[in-house]
Formats: structure tokens, C-alpha cells, sequence
């Protein structure tokens, strides 16, 4: 009887710091860009669709060049593209009407979940791109 009381305390205690710890980690300001913006079509695993919309997980260009991945944002995408073996030609809309900061939170979420690891984008490189269209 006593063990049992011992270990309801012990799931009972794990499970209340895991909710609490949960929202911390989860929902910076990337992700809630991502939610608005980004993830009726990247999936929010980002995922994708199938034959529709590439996924965002370990690609060159979410963790390749940051010049290259701030372009994809700030004009859009329509051109043929291989990721990870399949073929995708459908039409990313630019969201040139987001701001630098916001574009910077949200390559920087993507830059870092989904499995990927790379360093962050600030809004200072967002800001040198966009001047130089
Ligand atoms: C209307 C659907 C749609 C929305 C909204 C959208 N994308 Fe895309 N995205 C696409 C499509 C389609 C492509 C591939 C375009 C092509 O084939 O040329 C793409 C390509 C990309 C790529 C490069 C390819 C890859 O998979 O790595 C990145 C990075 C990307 N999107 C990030 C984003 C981010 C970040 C947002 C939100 C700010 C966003 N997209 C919003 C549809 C969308």
C-alpha cells in the first residue's frame, strides 16, 4: 500500500513539472509565426504534403545558406525542386509582408526543430537580404 502511495506521488509530481516545463519550450515567437503563417502547408511536424508541399525536416535549404532560405520568405518559390529524393514544383507565396524580426524567429524556429540544427538568423541578416533585392 505504501509503495503504491509512493509511486502515485511520483508520477503525480513528473507529471505536473512536465506540464509545466511544456509551454516554455514549446511556443517562442518562431512558432507562433509558424502556426499562423506556415503550417497549413509545411504540416506541423513539418512534415509537408506529399507531391504538394516540401517538408521542412533536415533539407539544404532550411539548413544550408541563410541568403538562399531568406529569399525562399521573402519572394516566394516556383521552380522545380528535388527534396530529399522527391520532386516538388508548386508555388510557395512570398511573405514578404512579415517583418524582419518575425522572418528571423521563424527560419530560426525551423532552423531548430523538426530534427534540424543550425544557427540562428537574426533580423539584422533578414534586413541586409531584403535591401539588396
Ligand atoms: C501556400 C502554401 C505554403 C505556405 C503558406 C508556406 N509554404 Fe513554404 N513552400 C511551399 C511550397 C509549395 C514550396 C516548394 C515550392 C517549389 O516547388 O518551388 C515551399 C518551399 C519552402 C522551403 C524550401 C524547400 C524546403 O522544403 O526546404 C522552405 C524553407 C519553406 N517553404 C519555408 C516556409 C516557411 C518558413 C513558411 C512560413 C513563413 C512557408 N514556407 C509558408 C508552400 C508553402
Amino acid at each position: 500500500m505504501r509503495i503504491v502511495f509512493v509511486w502515485s506521488l511520483f508520477f503525480l509530481t513528473t507529471t505536473v513539472f512536465a506540464q509545466n516545463k511544456k509551454p516554455a519550450i514549446k511556443s517562442g515567437p518562431g512558432q507562433q509565426v509558424y502556426e499562423q503563417y506556415c503550417l497549413t502547408c509545411h504540416q506541423a511536424d513539418g512534415g509537408g504534403v506529399p507531391n504538394l508541399n516540401p517538408p521542412l525536416k533536415q533539407t539544404d535549404w532550411v539548413q544550408g545558406d541563410k541568403t538562399r532560405l531568406i529569399n525562399v520568405i521573402l519572394k516566394g518559390l516556383q521552380e522545380p525542386i528535388e527534396i530529399n529524393g522527391e520532386t516538388f514544383d508548386n508555388v510557395m507565396p512570398a511573405h514578404d509582408f512579415l517583418s524582419d524580426k518575425e522572418i528571423a524567429d521563424v527560419l530560426t524556429f525551423i532552423r531548430n526543430s523538426f530534427g534540424n540544427k543550425a544557427d540562428a538568423i537574426t533580423a539584422e541578416d533578414v534586413k541586409k537580404v531584403r535591401s539588396a533585392k
